[in-house]
């Protein structure tokens, strides 16, 4: 535990206003912790001596522990660091290799590496708009879409979450030089699908880029995992395909990939590319055997649907409202952020671990508990927390029924 600045007996105003603003965090239900994993066994993570079902992972199809990816990091491992900026001499043949095969993978002409899905949004906004321009950006997008957004410097507009008439007004309303649209492909806390036909048509039609974070449909969505893009068979040389390589491939990272033009502008100017350590090499080779499982195996996908369909089927009729998605991302919603703690501590108790997600990550009113499924869980993980979910219920509901007035 760290010393508050009182119990350290500073009188410091800054870190005095900070502990004020943590009590508020406190008091709103909005302070967050950390629970440190000590040991992994496929979906069943220990921490503090005890074993718990985690549904939390974005690690869809169980891929981060398996020893085929740990292998190839080893087998090609000659240094443990790129050394430098991709750009100075930090750009290994082991990237080169993954950059091919994502290209190859996604089905565009190029892609560039970067080393998280948070600096891939920050780098590749603000070098395709600038002062001046337009980014339109749906209201439900991850928060690296949002900043991403603001450092571009354009003028930003929220257009309604997925509503492509919307934003066909504001496109068009718009005298901006350069247009940018930016979307989650598979929105990360609710499990929505983003329209991408039409935003695709729009965007061809309005001479606009669109920017699609496909963080939650890599490997889970498309014909061999291959993204949202390809699950609806779309290409346009507008798009801008970004995925993430820490969620679904279970390792870390993500790309731009695109037209070979727009990579090599991405190349040359986004800024979190050019000022930054080149990501690990053999994290790259444990990338590449990750491509090869997710696009041999298929029954990952496969079970991925089933354990929905169980969860949905499992709930139907139960006071929890579970949000209609057909992704790995199950959302519960609760309301208030008191429910969806109590929700989620009452859960741990029972060893089961699913996160209450809360405001700002989501809008006011909605806190929700986030259930993540993944290949690596069964039919019998899946039955433990409805299980468990429908026995807090009748709890709740007869702890309700003893307090109400005659
Ligand atoms: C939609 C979306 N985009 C981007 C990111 C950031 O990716 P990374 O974790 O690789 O930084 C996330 C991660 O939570 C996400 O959900």
């Amino acid at each position: 535990m760290h010393a508050t600045p009182a119990e350290a007996g500073s009188a410091n105003p800054l870190l005095d206003e900070l502990a004020r603003r943590l009590d508020e965090l406190d008091h709103a239900g909005l302070r967050r912790t950390r629970r440190t994993v000590e040991a992994a066994e496929g979906v069943r993570l220990r921490i503090d001596g005890r074993w718990l079902l985690s549904f939390c992972s974005n690690d869809y199809l169980g891929l981060s522990g398996d020893p085929r990816l740990l292998q190839a990091a080893s087998r090609s491992a000659q240094t443990a660091g790129a050394g430098a900026s991709a750009l100075i001499s930090g750009h290994w043949s082991a990237h080169e290799r993954l950059e091919t095969e994502l290209a190859r993978f996604v089905g565009a002409q190029r892609a560039l590496l970067f080393s998280t899905g948070y600096m891939a949004n920050l780098g590749i906004v603000p070098a395709l708009a600038g002062r001046g321009d337009a980014v339109f950006s749906d209201a439900l997008n991850h928060a690296s879409i949002v900043d991403a957004a603001r450092l571009s410097r354009a003028d930003v507009h929220v257009y309604p979450h997925r509503d492509v008439r919307a934003l066909a007004r504001m496109l068009e309303q718009s005298t901006a030089r350069v247009k940018l649209v930016a979307s989650d492909a598979v929105f990360s806390m609710d499990g929505t699908i983003a329209p991408l036909r039409e935003l695709i048509a729009l965007c061809e039609a309005q001479r606009a880029w669109l920017v699609l974070d496909d963080a939650h449909g890599l490997g889970v969505l498309g014909p061999q995992g291959r993204g949202t893009p390809a699950h609806f068979g779309v290409h346009s040389r507008n798009l801008v395909h970004m995925g993430t390589l820490g969620k679904a491939a279970g390792v870390a990272g993500a790309f731009a990939a695109g037209d070979a033009c727009t990579i090599e502008w991405l190349l040359q100017r986004a800024r979190t590319y050019v000022f930054t350590t080149a990501s690990p090499p053999m994290l790259s080779d444990a990338l590449h055997e990750s491509l090869r499982i997710i696009a041999a195996e298929d029954w990952r996908r496969a079970r991925l649907r089933e354990l929905a369909r169980q969860l949905q089927a499992g709930l139907a009729g139960s006071r929890y409202r579970l949000l209609a998605s057909d992704t790995a991302i199950q959302p519960i919603v609760v309301g208030t952020n008191e429910a969806a703690v109590t929700l989620a501590a009452a859960l741990i108790a029972r060893g089961i671990w699913v996160p209450a997600i809360r405001p700002p990550t989501v809008p006011a009113g909605t806190a929700r508990l986030r259930v993540s499924l993944s290949a690596a869980h069964d039919a019998g993980d899946v039955q433990c927390l409805v299980d468990a979910l429908r026995t807090l219920e009748r709890e709740i509901d007869s702890a309700q029924s003893n307090t109400r007035p005659e």
